[in-house]
């Protein structure tokens, strides 16, 4: 099957410093891949690439919806590695969502049915309602992410990237939003480009791993074919040791 997303020697060059070198991967249609790698491996600017927020060298061919070159904002959807709110700007979760789906200044109003679309977007995510009026900067980290999920996941994107999407989240809520994640991929058939560092969520829940270092493809497989010197390969003799003592996950 095609894949989704190729990537072909795709190179990025930033204030004069190559940071991405020679990385051609893909991304099967349907599929989650984790893209794993240490602090500075390139992985957010791997996604910058492929949303075109930064210029790159090589190719980046999207299969999907009616182009086959570039991939709008209906095609991807983008979960930040950090948001940044002003702190004191007090956009409410009903606001955000607003002003990214109309055209029409907040000042006039979030329409009836609008906020009703809202909702449904919520509810999409397993978000409570009870969000919908609260400020943004309010939020828990993991009540943020699951807004920007939301966000996210609207019209209906083909390609889901998610950068460190949990961080700073709490054990209990990592795990049930990667098995939102999952179960999103499972009904809606989105692919999903997942940046993690927690070898035990790319265990349970990608199909496929791409390993990042100094900017180029060190190593790729299903999260089962990396063996542990492949891994100490990548991230040092620790993480290898961890996957030792986390055998199934
Ligand atoms: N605008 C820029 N100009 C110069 N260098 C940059 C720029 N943006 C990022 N870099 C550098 O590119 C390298 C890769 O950064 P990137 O943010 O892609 O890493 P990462 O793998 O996402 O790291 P982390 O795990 O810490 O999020 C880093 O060394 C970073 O300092
Ligand atoms: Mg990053």
């Amino acid at each position: 099957m095609t894949p989704l997303v190729s990537l072909d020697n795709v190179g990025v060059t930033l204030g004069g410093v190559p940071i991405l070198q020679g990385v051609t991967a893909q991304l099967p249609r349907g599929k989650i891949v984790a893209l794993i790698g240490l602090n500075g491996s390139g992985k957010t600017t791997l996604l910058r690439a492929i949303l075109r927020e930064i210029p790159c060298t090589g190719t980046i061919r999207f299969h999907c919806g009616h182009d086959h070159q570039h991939a709008t904002p209906q095609h991807v959807g983008y979960v930040p590695q950090k948001l940044r709110l002003e702190a004191n700007l007090p956009l409410t979760v009903c606001d955000l969502l607003a002003v990214s789906l109309q055209r029409r200044p907040l000042f006039l109003g979030v329409a009836r049915s609008l906020r009703r679309q809202i909702a449904d977007m919520l509810t999409r995510v397993g978000a409570p309602l009870s969000l919908l009026d609260r400020p943004m900067d309010k939020l828990s980290g993991g009540e943020q992410q699951r807004v920007l999920l939301a966000l996210a996941m609207h019209p209906d994107p083909e390609l889901l990237l998610l950068d460190e999407p949990a961080a700073g989240i709490d054990f209990k809520d990592q795990e049930s939003f990667y098995q939102l994640i999952a179960r999103l991929n499972h009904e809606r058939g989105v692919t999903i480009l997942l940046v993690s560092h927690d070898l035990s969520i790319v265990h349970k829940h990608a199909h496929q791993v791409l390993c990042l270092k100094d900017g180029r493809i060190q190593c790729e497989g299903s999260p089962h074919e990396l063996s542990q010197g492949v891994l100490a390969q990548v991230f040092g003799a620790e993480a290898a040791l961890y996957r030792h003592h986390h055998p199934h996950g």
